[in-house]
C-alpha cells in the first residue's frame, strides 16, 4: 500500500472509533486544547476517552503539556469532541498525523473546529494572561499541510483562505466574552515554525505584516480543516509579550504557567461559546 493509501484507512478507522466513543452523542464541534489549556478537558460532563495510540495514524506527542487524549462529552450540555494535545510542525515535517487527525474528525460528523493556542503578543494593548479571538492567520510556517498529491475525496486541489477564520462564529464568540465579562481581543495570528523563540527582529517584522500574535499552531489544522469543508474558529491564549516586547525570558515553562492564568476565562468562554454556536 502506497503512503496515501494507508493515511486514507488510517482516516476511516479512526473515525469509526471516534463515533464508537460518541455512542448516542452527535456531536458537530471538535475542540483542540493548547499548550496549557487542557484543564478544559477536567470540565467535560460524563466523558469517554480514547488515547491517540488507539487512533490510528493519530500523533503521537512528545511536548510536555500535550496529554495526546480525545475525549468525547458534553460541555454545559452542548455535545463535543475534546482533542487534547497535537502534533507541532516544530516536532516533525510530517504532516501525516494531523492530516489524520483533522480529516477523521471531519469524516466522525465533526462541522466545526475551534481551535486554541498559547502565543506572544505583539501589541501593546494585549496583554499576558488575556485571551484574543484570532480574525485571520499568516502562515510564516515555511509549510502547508496540504502539499503533495490532492484527494479529491477529502477536498478541492486549491482552497480559498480569504474566510478561513469564520466571521458568524467568531461572532459568536465575541458575544459570549461580553456576556461572561471577559475581556477578548481580536487580531491576526501569524504562526512561525519555531521551536526556537522568535528574535526581536522577527518579531518587528510580524507587527510590521500586520500580525497581533506569535505562536507555533492552529495554521496547519486551519488549513486542513478548510480543506474539508469545517468552519474554524480559534482564541489565542497570551502567555507573554513578544521577543525584545519585555524584560522576560521566554521558556516554554513560563508558556504553561502564563497559560494556566488565562485558563479559566479561557474554559468559560469556550463553555458559554459553543452554546451559542
Ligand atoms: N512565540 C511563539 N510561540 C509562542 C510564543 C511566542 O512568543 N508564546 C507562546 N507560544
Amino acid at each position: 500500500m502506497t503512503e496515501h493509501q494507508i493515511h486514507v484507512e488510517n482516516v476511516q478507522s479512526a473515525a469509526a472509533k471516534i463515533r464508537v466513543a460518541c455512542g448516542e452523542l452527535s456531536p458537530k464541534i471538535a475542540i483542540v486544547l493548547g499548550s496549557g489549556l487542557g484543564g478544559l478537558a477536567a470540565r467535560l460532563e460524563n466523558p469517554v476517552a480514547l488515547s491517540y495510540g488507539d487512533l490510528p495514524g493519530f500523533p503521537v506527542l512528545t511536548v510536555a503539556g500535550h496529554a495526546g487524549k480525545l475525549l468525547v462529552g458534553t460541555l454545559g450540555g452542548v455535545p463535543v469532541v475534546v482533542l487534547n494535545g497535537r502534533k507541532h510542525f516544530y516536532e516533525t515535517s510530517d504532516a501525516y498525523p494531523l492530516k489524520t487527525m483533522i480529516r477523521a474528525l471531519s469524516v466522525a460528523g465533526i462541522e466545526t473546529l475551534f481551535l486554541s493556542n498559547a502565543a506572544g503578543s505583539l501589541r501593546a494593548h494585549i496583554g499576558v494572561s488575556e485571551l484574543m479571538l484570532i480574525t485571520d492567520h499568516i502562515n510564516f510556517l515555511g509549510l502547508n499541510p496540504l502539499v503533495g498529491p490532492n484527494d479529491e475525496d477529502f477536498g478541492p486541489r486549491f482552497v480559498p483562505m480569504s474566510d478561513a477564520w469564520d466571521a458568524t462564529l467568531g461572532a459568536a464568540v465575541s458575544s459570549a466574552a461580553q456576556v461572561e465579562g471577559i475581556t477578548l481581543h481580536r487580531g491576526v495570528y501569524v504562526a512561525f515554525r519555531g521551536p526556537s523563540f522568535e528574535t526581536p527582529a522577527e518579531i518587528r517584522m510580524a507587527q510590521g505584516w500586520g500580525g497581533d500574535a506569535v505562536g507555533m499552531s492552529s495554521v496547519p489544522e486551519c488549513i486542513l480543516a478548510r480543506h474539508c469543508g469545517m468552519r474554524v474558529v480559534g482564541v489565542s491564549c497570551i502567555t507573554n509579550m513578544g521577543a525584545g516586547l519585555s524584560d522576560e525570558n521566554l521558556s516554554h515553562a513560563h508558556t504553561l504557567a502564563n497559560a494556566a492564568n488565562g485558563a479559566v476565562a479561557f474554559e468559560r468562554l469556550v463553555i458559554a461559546a459553543v452554546r451559542a454556536f
